[in-house]
């Protein structure tokens, strides 16, 4: 027997296999149409938000790229916290749209802070956008007051962007209530769905800054293309149609399970896991405050070499992930 126990992908349930595995359908077709709307309408529970959400047909690294390439003009400034490695990809991204990345490196068993958060703004009054990712897949590192965070910036009248790849499902992140401007996650996470698909959710306010933005975004990935179909419940290109099938169930299944029990399924798991680790002699990563709900990431006892724990791992059925950067050899 396999398990697969990585940060995501994660397993497919039978029912999510099943619906993969239907006959391919033509995207301009009614039964299509259908296809999307259940999909967006039970995206809206889990987001919480009653905005556009759009399906597309990407990896999380892409959909990062699409909240940026289409809010960013050249020299915009962006603020984006690093703690891990997916940060750090999101200023590599941001830069290579033009955006004026600020940034500070915050230590990588922590988030960021309200202080260094109202420092920013003290700092640098030309910051418009604040871009972080909510949970750091690569050090088990969460952001608990996300609701105090996008306080602060929506007071200071600014945009908020949350890579919300690996816990959008897994934890609460009310995105209307919060006022995130745009919100994105993959399938493949927290919503038990296949890799490949993503799902990204754009507030008014971020509309006015992409329709009022004046430099190109690739037309391929061009988010006033995917309004312009999504009223017609399509997308401009030929999508994942198998993938959204599985999205579609997977989608299904929290909803019938109930959002609030996935939310504390999570919780419940990452409680025992964290217990037994330690209880094993592992050292976990994060510091408690900080600890992801989603992912946990932790060290092995001394005498354990991480990385033939992993493939002795893999050896016994069961994959997990290895650590990624300099963390992969604390
Ligand atoms: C927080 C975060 N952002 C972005 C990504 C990139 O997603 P993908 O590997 O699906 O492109 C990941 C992947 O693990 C992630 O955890």
């Amino acid at each position: 027997m396999k398990i697969l126990m990585t940060p995501g992908p994660v397993e497919l349930h039978p029912r999510v296999r099943k619906a993969i595995s239907r006959q391919v359908i033509s995207h301009r077709s009614t039964e299509f149409h259908k296809l999307t709307e259940s999909i967006i309408e039970n995206a809206r529970k889990i987001f919480k938000t009653s905005g556009d959400i759009f399906i597309l047909t990407s990896s999380g690294t892409l959909a990062v790229e699409y909240a940026l390439a289409n809010l960013l003009d050249p020299g915009d400034a962006v603020f984006i916290p690093v703690y891990g490695v997916f940060g750090k990809r999101m200023a590599e991204s941001a830069e290579q749209y033009g955006g004026r990345v600020v940034s500070i490196n915050v230590e990588w068993n922590k988030t960021l802070s309200i202080e260094e958060l109202e420092e920013v703004f003290t700092r640098d009054n030309n910051v418009e956008i604040v871009s972080l990712v909510h949970n750091e897949t690569s050090t088990g590192t969460m952001i608990k007051d996300l609701s105090r965070i996008s306080e602060i910036v929506k007071n200071h009248g600014k945009l908020l962007v949350v890579d919300a790849v690996s816990s959008l499902g897994g934890v609460p992140i009310p995105v209307e209530k919060l006022g995130i401007d745009i919100c994105l996650t993959g399938a493949h996470k927290c919503l038990a769905g296949p890799p490949g698909i993503s799902l990204i959710s754009v507030s008014d306010e971020a509309w006015r800054k992409i329709l009022s933005k004046s430099s190109k975004t690739p037309s391929y990935i061009d988010l006033r293309k995917y309004r312009q179909f999504m009223e017609k419940h399509e997308t401009p290109f030929t999508p994942a149609v198998n993938l959204m099938y599985g999205l579609d169930e997977a989608l299904k299944i929290i909803i019938e399970k109930g959002v609030e029990n996935w939310w504390r399924n999570h919780h419940e798991c990452s409680q025992f896991l964290y217990e037994e680790l330690e209880s094993s002699g592992f050292t976990i990563h994060a510091i408690k405050d900080y600890r992801s709900i989603t992912v946990a990431a932790a060290s092995p006892p001394q005498g354990i070499n991480p990385k033939i724990l992993v493939e002795e791992m893999e050896h016994q059925g069961i994959t997990i992930a290895e650590g990624m950067d300099h963390i992969s050899r604390i």
